[in-house]
């Protein structure tokens, strides 16, 4: 029997299987405002049998979005939108979960398929990033130097994530995503790549950590107990320092699990240019399965698990509880069923609607 189809609680909520969508952006708001895309993208997933489907990185300020394309939960005609993809979503069975985030350094970006560099200055939609310090992420895309953020600073961002998350509960999410990973503002106050600040807010574990535990501790505070509270973190960067990094990692997320986080979507830090990733199927399996086991959280992870027998082995193994699925989704948006079929799961088009699971049984050609 597959254990991936089995249900997965967490507080109030249970997943109909441990198949959920990462957040993927899709980089077609205007202004942060949820329209016909995504609504038409959410909903076809979501119909496709997935257990929880987590809508893409949503900024919680203008100057948090990585792109002038993406979502936004910072005023209440976003969130109107947002609360359309929430019923969309449950009204096929699926559990609905926001990431908020903030994208730092890496923000007031072009889109990837327009460059996926920083805007010139000099153009018009361009802004000025905010980062623990004033070091760009650099390479060949992203060089524009941050802001050093004030205290005053990072205190409006911690209200931002605030009111975000208040927005999310009032659109109707279950499930909210801290997206403290991949190099966006709370993994680069984590990084010594990117913070090299000297005050309280850097330096040591503590120092590097203070950002990200209080983030976290102001959003807990409005988010409902019932409903399951998790992180995105990157807890390594395959730059070399990796045992360290993990060593560190584990750390923190055992202080975020004693501040009340109900699972971690374990995943890489990718906070500089020139990390050495091992780009492989299911790569991050092993790294996932140690900070479940050191922390006791539960966990999940992403990133080339779009095999159905991956998936299976990942959660059989008890690496994962539930396990992520991205790209997959984009190429398949019933990858649920087609995961079903290849596990021999007991009448797999019924993970589908019945619209379309009767005429998929009814005939055996
Ligand atoms: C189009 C696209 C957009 C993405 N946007 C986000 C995002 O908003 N937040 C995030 O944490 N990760 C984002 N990611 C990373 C995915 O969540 C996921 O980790 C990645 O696609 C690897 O999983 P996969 O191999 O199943 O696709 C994005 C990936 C893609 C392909």
């Amino acid at each position: 029997m597959s254990k991936l189809f089995t249900p997965f609680k967490l507080k109030s909520i249970t997943l109909r299987n441990r198949i959920a969508v990462p957040p993927m952006c899709q980089y077609m708001a205007d202004d942060g405002v949820p329209n016909d895309w995504h609504l038409a993208h959410y909903t076809e997933i979501a119909k496709g049998g997935v257990g929880l489907l987590i809508v893409e990185a949503t900024a919680v300020s203008p100057e948090g979005r990585i792109t002038p394309g993406c979502l936004g939960i910072w005023n209440d005609e976003q969130a109107v939108e947002h609360a359309n993809i929430v019923k969309a979503i449950k009204k096929y069975g699926a559990v609905p979960g926001l990431q908020i985030a903030h994208a730092g350094r890496k923000a007031s970006a072009n889109r990837p398929w327009e460059g996926d560099d920083h805007m010139k200055v000099d153009d018009s939609r361009a802004w000025q990033t905010i980062a623990p310090s004033a070091v760009a992420f650099g390479g060949d895309l992203l060089p524009q130097v941050p802001h050093e953020m004030t205290i005053e600073d990072i205190e409006r961002v911690k209200a931002d994530f605030v009111l975000a998350a208040k927005r999310a509960l009032n659109a109707g999410y279950e499930w909210l995503e801290l997206h403290f990973a991949h190099g966006y503002l709370a993994q680069s106050f984590f990084s010594t790549h990117s913070n090299k600040r000297t005050d309280e807010y850097g330096g040591d574990l503590k120092g590097r950590s203070k950002f990200l535990l209080e983030t976290m501790a102001a959003v807990r505070k409005v988010w409902p107990e019932h409903l399951p509270f998790t992180m995105r973190f990157g807890v390594l960067e395959f730059d070399g320092r990796d045992e360290e990094t993990l060593l560190e990692s584990i750390e923190l997320t055992n202080q975020f699990r004693e501040a009340g986080l109900d699972m971690m979507s374990v995943s890489v830090g990718f906070s500089t240019p020139d990390a050495n990733i091992p780009w492989g199927p299911a790569f991050m399996e092993p790294i996932a399965k140690r900070i479940k086991d050191s922390t006791q959280l539960p966990v999940s992870s992403a990133w080339g698990f779009g095999k159905p027998d991956l998936a299976e082995h990942a959660v059989e193994h008890d690496a994962l509880d539930i396990v992520m699925i991205g790209r997959a989704h984009l190429e398949n948006p019933h990858w649920t069923y087609t995961a079903a079929k290849a596990l021999g799961v007991e009448k797999p088009a019924w993970v589908l609607p019945a619209p379309y699971a009767h005429w998929l049984e009814r005939y055996k050609i």
